[in-house]
């Protein structure tokens, strides 16, 4: 037998290296993956979210069931898409999967302006969270600021009497007193957008949730994404951008610390954490970068998914008239003849609030939640979920679940009655907020707002279609970004109610 030259020896054990290293890769790989679609090279099933992911993953759960794994690009993603599930994640591992990818933030600003809702699980979180939940949206603050919210509903309505018997395009004017509401409970006062370089604010707070929803290179591909978000121009738009919010925050403090200020009557969320950050005894020290970071969060999460709810409820209340004459006959029926709902009403409208769970069910705004992220292994559905797993949980797929729900399509608030399901985080089945540690924490301010708004906007006016629409032909198309709303501007006609004819 011939010896082996130097040249072939070399590359025997080369290749002898190399097929034992695969052995050992694939030897690791996990077995016990839960099922899904097959992906291809380097992007993964990123070809497969199209648009609306939440209807593409809803589609494909039906195929590979209520735990998929799927591969987004580089990573690895678990997505969850029934009650059973859901509530292995966000109830039995809360604690393993609440962290959330890292978030990007501006990097020449010294501080991330999106650390509480986008950031990781931590120290930083967990102490920012509390001091949200306690000091700033606990139930008994979310009362003290009932005054604003009707000031408010009454400027909306004034405005629409204005538009009595004219077709309006509700979204915008909705979004305003949205806005209004949420400044003036965090500021104090109203923001026009002069602050902003836009000029608008709704065009500056589109231009943040266009940020957060468009594809990120470096959300599924690490390490080289950025170059991608680079190139794609969003990398200078986000720093653009949070510098102008940076900007405006500042100002906003600037005004609250200044002494010759007028103090007002109410205290609101800059006064609130300003106090707070002057408390040398506090265990954790309030920074001015921190209440810059609160604002941020609680603009981004308090005022789209809002406006986009009351939008959707206004839109099923218009396309079922039987609905919108019950919810309006019961609302009439509590305030009589009073031109205005009393906040102190609305506990007691029990179909109203069938009417905003079941909005909540057919449209969550955060259809996919905001993504979680395993911190270590734990088993889901008896499937191995290993750390750093981006975790989506399906609360769309989960509310059309027919399984769960009888027509799961049809718009039927009756199916809550004697019902104890609830959106509050304790039933799997509705999860429009979430549910376990990272449940929103604007939950009451957010639910207080939309039954509100909702109850004036129908005990104040009838609606009607403008002049040759059908109802059919009101679209229930979705548009898709963080949140999911009407892709169509709803056009809708305010006839002002006589309430002094009201007969009990
Ligand atoms: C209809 C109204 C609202 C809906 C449907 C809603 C929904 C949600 C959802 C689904 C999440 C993510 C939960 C998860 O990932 O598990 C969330 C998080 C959050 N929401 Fe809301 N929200 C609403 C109103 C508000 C309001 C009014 C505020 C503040 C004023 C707010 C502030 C936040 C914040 C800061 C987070 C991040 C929490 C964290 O990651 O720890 N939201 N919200």
């Amino acid at each position: 037998m011939n010896s082996l030259s130097p040249t072939s020896f070399i590359l025997l054990v080369l290749f002898s290296l190399i097929s034992i290293w695969f052995a050992i890769k694939i030897s690791k790989k996990p077995s016990n993956l839960p099922p899904g679609p097959p992906r291809l090279p380097i992007i993964g099933n990123l070809h497969q979210l199209g648009n609306l992911p939440h209807r593409s993953l809803h589609e494909l759960s039906k195929r590979y069931g209520p735990v998929m794994h799927l591969r987004l690009g580089q990573v690895p993603t678990l997505v969850v898409s029934s009650p059973e599930m859901a509530k292995q994640v966000l109830k039995t591992h809360d604690l393993v999967c609440c962290s959330r990818p890292l978030s990007r933030g501006p990097k020449r600003l010294s501080y991330n302006l999106l650390d509480i809702a986008f950031g990781p699980y931590s120290d930083y979180w967990r102490e920012m969270r509390k001091l949200c939940v306690i000091e700033l949206l606990s139930v008994k603050r979310v009362q003290s600021f009932g005054h604003i919210r009707e000031e408010q509903g009454g400027e909306l309505m004034k405005s629409l009497s204005k538009s009595s018997r004219e077709p309006v395009e509700l979204s915008e004017r909705i979004f305003s007193h949205a806005n209004n509401v949420l400044c003036k409970i965090a500021f104090g006062k109203s923001y026009e957008g002069k602050q902003f370089e836009s000029g608008k604010f709704k065009a500056t707070i589109d231009e943040a949730m266009a940020m957060l929803s468009s594809f990120w290179g470096s959300d599924f591909f690490p390490y080289v994404g950025w170059i991608l978000d680079v190139l794609s121009g969003l990398h200078f738009r986000l720093e653009k951008l949070f510098h102008e919010f940076d900007g405006f925050f500042e100002r906003v403090i600037e005004e609250h610390v200044d002494p010759t200020r007028k103090k007002s009557e109410h205290e609101d969320i800059a006064d609130i954490l300003l106090g707070l950050a002057k408390d040398e005894t506090a265990s954790f020290r309030l920074t001015r970068d921190n209440i810059k970071g609160i604002f941020m969060n609680i603009f981004l999460g308090g005022i789209d998914t809002n406006s986009v709810t009351i939008i959707w409820a206004m839109t099923e209340l218009a396309r079922n008239p039987r609905v919108m004459q019950k919810v309006q006959a019961e609302i009439r029926s509590h305030v009589g003849k009073n031109p205005k709902v009393d906040e102190t009403k609305v506990e007691n409208l029990k179909y109203l609030k069938m009417v905003v769970k079941e909005t909540f069910r057919l449209h969550p705004p955060a259809t996919l939640l905001i993504p979680h992220e395993s911190i270590q292994h734990c088993q889901i559905g008896g499937y191995d979920v290993y750390p750093k797993t981006r975790i989506l949980v399906n609360v769309w797929a989960i509310g059309r679940d027919p399984q769960t729900w009888e027509n799961p399509d049809e718009f039927y608030p009756e199916r809550f009655e004697g019902s104890e399901i609830d959106f509050r985080g304790q039933n799997f089945e509705l999860l429009p907020f979430g549910a376990g540690r990272r449940i929103c924490p604007g939950l009451t301010m957010g639910a207080t707002a939309v039954e509100f708004t909702l109850a004036n906007l129908l005990h104040c006016f009838d609606w009607e279609l403008p002049k040759g629409m059908k109802k059919e032909d009101i679209s229930l198309e979705e548009d898709g970004g963080l949140t999911v709303h009407k892709k169509l501007p709803l056009y809708l006609v305010p006839v002002e109610y006589k309430w002094q004819d009201y007969k009990s």
